[in-house]
Formats: C-alpha cells, structure tokens, sequence
C-alpha cells in the first residue's frame, strides 16, 4: 500500500509542463478502433487509465505499442467487439468503446463502466442516443448487448443533460452512420473539441464541438490519423490550487488558457496573481487565498466540477469564507471529512459546502476518488507538519507525475 509522506508549509516555485489530458486521450484511444490501420497519438500520459484502455485493445485483437508518450494503436487486427466485465469496471470512459465498436463492427458487448464513485452515474442519455440511430440495445445480466438493426441512419438527438460521455458516444457511433446526425444539447468541454480534431482526422465530416450543437455528416471513409492531445486542464488546475495554498509562483506551459477560463477567474478574485499566454499560465500568490463569492459547479464553461476538491482544499487553508454548490455529481464531497481531520472547517448541507479558512495540520488521510485524493495533497502542502496521504492509487488514474512534479517546485512529498 503506498502513500504520500508530505510535510506542508514550504512554498512552490517553478515550472512545469502539464501532461496530456486524460479525458481527451481516453475516447480518443477508443476512436482509433473506428478505422484499420495504426493511429499514432502523441502527447499522452501515463496514468492507470490509459493502462486500462490499451488493455481493452488488445484485448479487442489491437495491436498496441507504447513509447514515451506516444501511443501506437493498430486496428487492422480487430477480431472481437465483446469487452469483459473486469476490464469495463476499471473506468468510466471504457463505455465509448461502444460508440466506436458499433461504428466499425455493427454491434458490441459490454458490461457497465466503472470510474470514481460520485454517486449515481448512469448511462441512460448514452443507450438512447445509440438507439435512435438504429442500435438495438439489450441490458442482460449486467452486460449490455448492443446491435445495429439493419442500416443505422443519422437523427437528431436531443440531450437533457450536456452529458460529456453521451456526446462522445453519439459522435462515435454517428461517424458510422449513413446521413446527418446533429447532436443538440451536446457537452462543450474542450475533451469533446479534442475528440472532433481526431475524428476529423482519421477523414470523418463533423463540425460543432465546443458549441452545444454538434453535426456529423456520417458514412465517410475513415482511415488511421496522427493527433496531439490537448494539455489537461485538471492537472493544471490543481497545480494552481496547490500554489493557491502554499504560496508561490508557478509557470505551467502546455495547457490552452481559455480551457481554464472560470477556474482562473475565482483564483484570481481570491488574490492571485495570474498572467496567460499562448499555451502558458503563470501564477503567484503571495498572501493566503482570501473567500470568493459562491463557487458552482456546471457544465464547460461553467466552473468544472473536477476542480472543485482541489480548490475547496486551497480554500480551507485561506482566510475567509467560501461558499461551494455542487451541481454535477450528487456525491463529491468525500475529501470533506479528510479535510476536517487536517483542521479544515467545512459546513456541508446537501450540495452545499461552507469553507471557512484557518491554519490546517499534517494528519492521517485517505483519498477515495481522483480529484478528491489530490485535494487531500493540496492541503497537505499548506499543513503544518506531517501528513500521510494514501489513496494513491486515485491519483494514478488521472496524474502522471504529481509527487515528482511537486518536488520539483520544492514541496517536501515522497512516495512511500
Ligand atoms: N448523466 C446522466 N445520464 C447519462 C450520462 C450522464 O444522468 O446517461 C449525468 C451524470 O450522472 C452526471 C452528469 O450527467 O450527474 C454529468 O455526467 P457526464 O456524462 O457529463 O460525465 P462523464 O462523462 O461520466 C466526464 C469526466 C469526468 C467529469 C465529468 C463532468 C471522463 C472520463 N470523465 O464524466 O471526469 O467529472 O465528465 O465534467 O471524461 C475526472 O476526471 O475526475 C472525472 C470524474
């Protein structure tokens, strides 16, 4: 069992270069089973997740190879559609994998997704878009049994919820449909973006992302591409939340300013001092954060709920009050009770959470999802003494380097 021994207190300085971004080079991977031949992606990290989804391939018949950070994936050999149920449970974005195999194989078989618990997580807005495409989709015994009946035709779909998951399903599966398909209420996030660059790439007719109505003219050769993932937004924001309670100056480069808009915003109404450039933003904070006016999460552009652990724990070490309400998921407040134990002093009621600032100390933590972990880690550099950090394994799935990057802008962390 490994942990983070962490004693808090000294400020960062430094630069970094942030890792691609998960949540892009996931249904990207999944993406290149739509045509035979190697896709080759640059800029990807490594994380448990990713480890995860080259599994899956292979397991498809892929021909996977690994290098650096770049990924090689051969679609050429894919000789099944049908996804075991251990490999589904290790993550959420292995349900794109039924988009892009209903693409190119007409049908696939899968179980339900795993992921972080954040509550209920379901996939309903993404089985009723497959089907009004002509999927035929079957729930037997836990597995989803997913069928194209006949020819599957372009539709408008209509999302009640800007699902990130939903539209990238729907835009998989639509590549493979013949006619237009526009996805209305469609998820904004720069992810989605990320996944229509590929798509266009490998040779598919698609326009939109980023704005909430997607179009796919669908039916059109797809061949294998080269892309760069974007830089994530995540890993950057909790870098700057973690200069947000220790103090310091960072220059993060790798990551787009724009995809940061609203995190960068509240952190610089608390009092930091923050400069952007072409792929860069810089950030120094000379004084503790000080309370912000009430912090919603909501879908891009809105403030992103990833990042609301890490900056509620830069909070609970400020001054002042801050008020948070969480509107994405029904179950993210699992750092809240860890930070208590650190000295943090947060009010929760249903959604809503109440920080109010004071000097935190080193304790005993357990992260028990991705972003609420590295919460823990960004109190913990504030924290007088001592602090043990475990749920490590969290942070792997979505933070490449967090130990050795923190060590590097002088934080005293070491992986134990
Ligand atoms: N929802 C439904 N029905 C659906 C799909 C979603 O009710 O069919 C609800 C969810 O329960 C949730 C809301 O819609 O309340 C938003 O969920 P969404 O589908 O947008 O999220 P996701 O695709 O499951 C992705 C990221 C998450 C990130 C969310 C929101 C990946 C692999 N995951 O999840 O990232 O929090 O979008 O931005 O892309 C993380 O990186 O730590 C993480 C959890």
């Amino acid at each position: 069992m490994c942990e983070y021994r962490i004693t808090g207190g000294r400020p960062l300085a430094g630069r970094l270069t942030v890792q691609g971004a998960k949540n892009s080079v996931l249904p990207i991977l999944a993406a290149t089973v739509l045509a035979e031949g190697e896709s080759v992606i640059h800029n990807c990290p490594r994380l448990t997740d990713v480890s995860a989804t080259l599994g899956i391939l292979r397991l498809l018949g892929c021909r996977v190879a690994q290098e650096g950070s770049t990924i090689r994936v051969d679609a050429s050999t894919l000789e099944r559609n049908c996804v075991p149920d251990r490999l589904m449970g290790e993550l959420r974005s292995s349900v794109t994998f039924l988009g892009a195999l209903l693409s190119r194989c007409g049908g696939a078989e899968l179980a339900y997704p795993g992921g972080c618990q954040l509550g209920p997580r379901p996939i309903d807005l993404h089985l009723k878009a497959l089907r009004l495409l002509g999927a035929q989709v079957l729930e037997e015994g836990g597995r989803l049994i997913c069928r194209s009946r006949g020819e599957m035709r372009g539709q408008e779909l209509c999302l009640s919820i800007p699902s990130v998951g939903a539209t990238e399903n729907a835009m998989l599966a639509a590549v493979g449909c013949r006619g237009v398909t526009t996805i209305v209420g469609a998820a904004q996030e720069p992810e989605i973006e990320d996944l229509q660059a590929f798509l266009r790439a490998m040779g598919a007719e698609i326009e939109g992302a980023g704005s909430p109505m997607i179009r796919i003219f669908g039916g059109k050769p797809l061949h294998p591409a080269e892309h760069r993932v974007i830089g994530d937004r995540m890993a950057a924001a909790t870098y700057l939340c973690a200069v947000g309670a220790a103090g310091g100056c960072v220059a993060l480069s790798g990551v787009e300013p724009s995809h940061l808009t609203a995190v960068l915003s509240v952190l610089e109404e608390a009092g930091a001092d923050i400069h952007t450039g072409d792929g860069s933003i810089s950030m120094a904070c000379a004084a503790p954060l000080c309370g912000v006016r009430p912090v919603r999460t909501a879908p891009h552009p809105g403030f992103p709920t990833d990042a609301q652990a890490p900056l509620m724990a830069a909070f609970s070490c400020g001054t002042g009050t801050t008020m948070f309400v969480e509107n994405m998921f029904l179950s993210r407040y699992g750092h809240v009770g860890e930070l208590a134990r650190m000295g943090a002093d947060i009010q929760v009621d249903g959604r809503v959470a109440v920080v109010t600032g004071r000097r935190l100390h080193g304790a005993a933590v357990r992260g028990s999802d991705l972003r609420g972990a590295a919460a823990l880690v960004v109190a913990a550099l504030a924290a007088r003494g001592e602090s043990q950090v475990s749920g490590v394994e969290y942070i792997l799935r979505g933070y490449e380097n967090l130990d050795s990057d923190l060590a590097a802008l002088g934080a005293q962390i070491q992986l134990v």
